[in-house]
């Protein structure tokens, strides 16, 4: 694909050539959001970051990669302070806020309405997650984070047996990092939920057409065996119609140390999208994982930064630039990536 101007909405916008040069850009940002070298090549520009619904290393870390390259951020946090609380239409809010923007980085609750946003909107919007439908940049960067604990181990995306767990319905980030990984080869899914939670048809269908395997379970300790991955997910509460019927599923698969030593193969991977619900009632990734090494779920947060930078470099067509405007750091850095 061309990246340059394009909005990224959907995983199915790529191929596995936009995937590799997405990661390749990303491994060059590392020096940056490592704090090692600084660069100003997006001094001057503006990005609007649209947050309509709670979010925070998505709102975070889009920010943060843009100010990483120099830009400056004007978010929107909520649909109570916006104009859109008093009526005004998506179009209206595209047309007026792409006139004070290089680039719109949006999340709203609705599925399709990125979409409909950007086809309104002057400049390209980066869907930051619409409802249960998709959530690009975060499947970007679970298959950045994937790919490399999978070369940490001797092993490929290509033949990964990966076990999704929880709630398989409404989680966008699972429903993005299926598409994605289909392009790979020969991949065994394991989904384990609930059987009113489960992924949708259409994407079980998609997955077994693109050839790989998939099994469905309700038993988490039997589906988690010989998994190279374990994506494990938040019940969803806020699609869910009522609080009543989201506490049904809560605390249903709970992954922690005991269940993993008992059943997972000793360097099988443990991944979240997160936020994790840490409540009593739910804990589906327990904290006395914490300090498992095979626990990669801040890897992912902090891999978020560098994907979400090559998004935006190669979108504004910056990544030649990049090191021209470049120096090293003055200041005490804490070396996140090495
Ligand atoms: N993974 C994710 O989208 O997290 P936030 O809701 O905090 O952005």
């Amino acid at each position: 694909m061309n990246f340059i101007g394009s909005h990224i909405l959907s995983v199915s916008q790529f191929q596995r050539e936009d995937i590799e040069t997405v990661f390749n850009v990303a491994d060059k940002m590392i020096p940056y959001a490592n704090r090692d070298r600084v660069t100003r090549v997006l001094e001057g520009a503006i990005l609007g970051n649209m947050f309509f619904e709670p979010s925070t290393r998505t709102r975070v870390s889009f920010g943060c990669a843009w100010n990483l390259l120099g830009g400056e951020v004007r978010e929107t946090t909520e649909v109570k302070a916006s104009a859109i609380a008093k009526g005004e239409s998506f179009y209206d809010t595209a047309r007026v806020l792409s006139g004070y923007s290089d680039i719109i980085v949006m999340r709203h609750q609705t599925e399709g309405s990125v979409e409909e946003f950007s086809a309104a909107s002057r400049v390209p919007v980066i869907n930051g997650g619409d409802g249960s439908n998709e959530h690009p940049s975060q499947a970007l960067l679970d298959l950045f984070t994937i790919r490399k604990e999978m070369e940490g181990r001797g092993k490929t995306v290509d033949d990964l047996r990966i076990a999704l767990i929880g709630d398989l319905r409404y989680g966008r980030a699972v429903h993005s990092l299926c598409k994605l990984l289909s392009l790979y080869k020969n991949i065994h899914f394991t989904l384990i939920s609930p059987a009113e939670l489960r992924l949708p048809e259409t994407y079980v269908e998609d997955i077994k057409a693109s050839g790989h395997v998939v099994v469905e379970s309700e038993d988490l300790q039997a589906g988690i065996a010989h998994a190279d991955i374990l994506y494990v997910t938040r019940t969803q509460e806020e699609r869910f119609p009522s609080q009543e019927e989201a506490d049904k599923y809560k605390g249903l698969f709970r992954l922690n140390q005991t269940i993993y030593t008992e059943n997972c193969e000793p360097n099988t991977v443990i991944m979240h999208p997160l936020p994790r619900d840490s409540r009593g009632d739910a804990r589906e990734l327990d904290d006395d994982l914490n300090e498992n090494p095979n626990l990669a779920i801040f890897r992912q947060t902090d891999n978020g930064v560098v994907i979400r930078m090559a998004l935006f470099a190669l979108i504004l067509d910056v990544v030649d630039q990049v090191e021209k405007s470049a120096r090293d750091v003055n200041w005490y850095t804490a070396g996140r990536f090495r």
